[in-house]
């Protein structure tokens, strides 16, 4: 142990630029920096900057802060912060990169920022000591992963988010699985899939299965696909690249974030040629950042859009409030009320730029930008499909955003079976895609979905489960299990092809 005054440091981060780890440093509260530093430049002609340099700029007027090395002035970048400007701040003059690096890729800051807001490199001999320790989070999780069992024991989807609970970190965890308020719409949409039972056929021939499909015209070799959802490096330091490779190998599409923790550049240059990609978008209260967002989609290939509609404001997350262990903050409801005081989750620092005055009439502003089909994700009830189809949408995702936003938001399969008797038309005729995510755990809950008329269905905290739990690997078990599992059951009610699969076969009980 050091001599002299030291004091452990919990630095707590926020999404985006911030990140959401916590750790603790300890730091030599009479550390001098090592060397009193002038400002220089390389041979190359970059700025070197002492750290007390850094150490001064940490307001809003002037806010700078350091990833490895680099030192950026992200002053103007503040107000244009997925995750607002309170959690740059919050690590405004200081050495930011365990935080930044737990949620962003290293490309982030060059692809949003411009080359004049990088100042320079940091003068290694003006950096404080800093001793870095382990939290017992920390340590629990580098035990966890040691102990973790071999992948092929993982039999379904169950067994891999049980050990995504034991490696990761407190933080992660809670953000993937909190629910809204009591947790009844996540717990309903598992609990719902028990009202619908098969009514299957014998005597047909089954031994060769083929559940190939199309999802907006682009082929997939199952009727599922990756249900976009945000921070995936909370689980693994490669984040969505995992998921995008994982997706390539087994035939299904990816849906990204727009709170992705990897850059789009960097998705899209993971991709396999010609690997399809969707976008899900949430639309920036300045929709100047929303048009050059799909501009650049477009630009880079994505084949279609998934507009999230059920997250104006983001639900109230208590899992993932209560994990990340900061006081009260205010004014975290981003209709920009200044609300009740609340204890931030990741969430809140992700959902500060959404539109929550966001309106069907918009979609003709987005198709002036963009020509790519658009999803409406999010839908809850069967006005909501028709009027999609109204606007013209390619397809709508039934979904209560996996029970994290309004709780008591019904299950996407009891929308969807009221979808079926009320507008048996919408399904039959494919006047429109109907998709559904949430809950859906097993290949039986697939079928149940395909059978009332659903084209695919979406996964979401799955895959960041097996993400986290066993990076690239894991993905791929995911959509392995899943695979098998539709195949036993497929042949256990009497289909071969997905186009078998019909209302008949399933029923619903009281
Ligand atoms: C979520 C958002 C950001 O946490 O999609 O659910």
């Amino acid at each position: 142990m050091p001599q002299g005054i030291w004091a452990e440091v919990l630095i707590v981060g926020a999404a985006a630029v911030a990140g959401t780890v916590i750790f603790s440093q300890r730091v030599h509260l009479d550390a001098k920096p090592r060397a009193k530093g002038q400002a220089q430049t390389t041979p190359s002609g970059v700025r070197i900057i002492p750290y007390e340099e850094l150490q001064k700029h940490t307001t809003r007027e002037s806010c700078w802060i350091m990833v490895k090395d680099q030192i950026f002035d992200v002053t103007d970048f503040l107000d244009l912060h997925p995750g607002g400007a309170a959690v740059i701040l919050k690590n405004a003059g200081q050495d930011a990169t365990k935080i930044y690096e737990s949620i962003h890729s290293a490309g982030f800051f060059e692809t949003l920022l411009k080359p004049e807001q990088h100042l320079g490199v940091v003068d290694p001999a003006t950096l404080p000591q800093v001793e870095a320790v382990q939290t017992e989070d920390e340590i629990r999780v580098e035990q966890a992963r040691k102990n973790i069992p071999n992948i092929n024991l993982m039999i379904n989807l169950n067994d891999i988010e049980e050990e995504a609970h034991s490696v990761l970190s407190k933080i992660g965890w809670s953000y993937y699985r909190s629910t809204a308020d009591t947790g009844s719409a996540f717990d309903s949409n598992i609990a719902a899939f028990s009202r619908y039972w098969f009514r299957p056929r014998v005597l047909r021939p089954v031994r060769d299965i083929d559940m190939s499909t199309t999802i907006l015209g682009i082929p997939s070799t199952m009727p599922i696909f990756v249900s976009p959802a945000a921070m995936a490096k909370l689980g693994h330091p490669l984040g969505e690249i995992n998921i995008t490779r994982g997706a390539a190998a087994c035939g299904i599409i990816q849906g990204i974030s727009s709170n992705a923790s990897c850059t789009v550049d960097e998705i899209a240059d993971a991709r396999q040629p010609g690997q399809p990609l969707i976008f899900q978008l949430y639309v920036n209260k300045d929709h100047k950042i929303t048009e050059d967002t799909l501009r650049k989609i477009d630009k880079l290939g994505f084949k279609g859009i998934m507009l999230t509609v059920d997250a104006p404001v983001l639900g109230k997350r208590e899992l993932d409030m209560k994990a990340r262990g900061l006081p009260v903050i205010r004014g975290t409801n981003n209709s920009g009320a200044q609300g009740t005081a609340l204890r931030a989750g990741v969430a809140n620092s992700l959902g500060g730029y959404f539109d929550a005055n966001l309106k069907w009439d918009d979609l003709a502003w987005i198709r002036s930008i963009t020509s790519l089909p658009i999803v409406i994700k999010g839908v809850q009830c069967v006005e909501d499909v028709e009027l999609a189809l109204e606007y013209g949408c390619a397809g709508v995702l039934l979904s209560n955003h996996g029970g994290r936003q309004l709780d008591y938001a019904p299950a996407s399969i009891d929308v969807l079976y009221e979808l079926r008797q009320r507008r048996p038309d919408i399904l039959d005729g494919k006047k429109l895609e109907v998709y559904c995510d949430g809950g859906f755990r097993r290949g039986t809950d697939v079928l149940k979905a395909l059978c009332l008329g659903a084209t695919a269905v979406g996964f979401g905290r799955p895959f960041l489960f097996a993400n986290g739990a066993y990076g690239e690997e894991g993905v791929r078990k995911v959509i392995e299990i899943l695979e098998e599992e539709i195949a036993t059951s497929m042949r256990l009610l009497g289909v071969t092809k997905l186009s078998e699969l019909k209302p008949e076969m399933v029923t619903r009980m009281a």
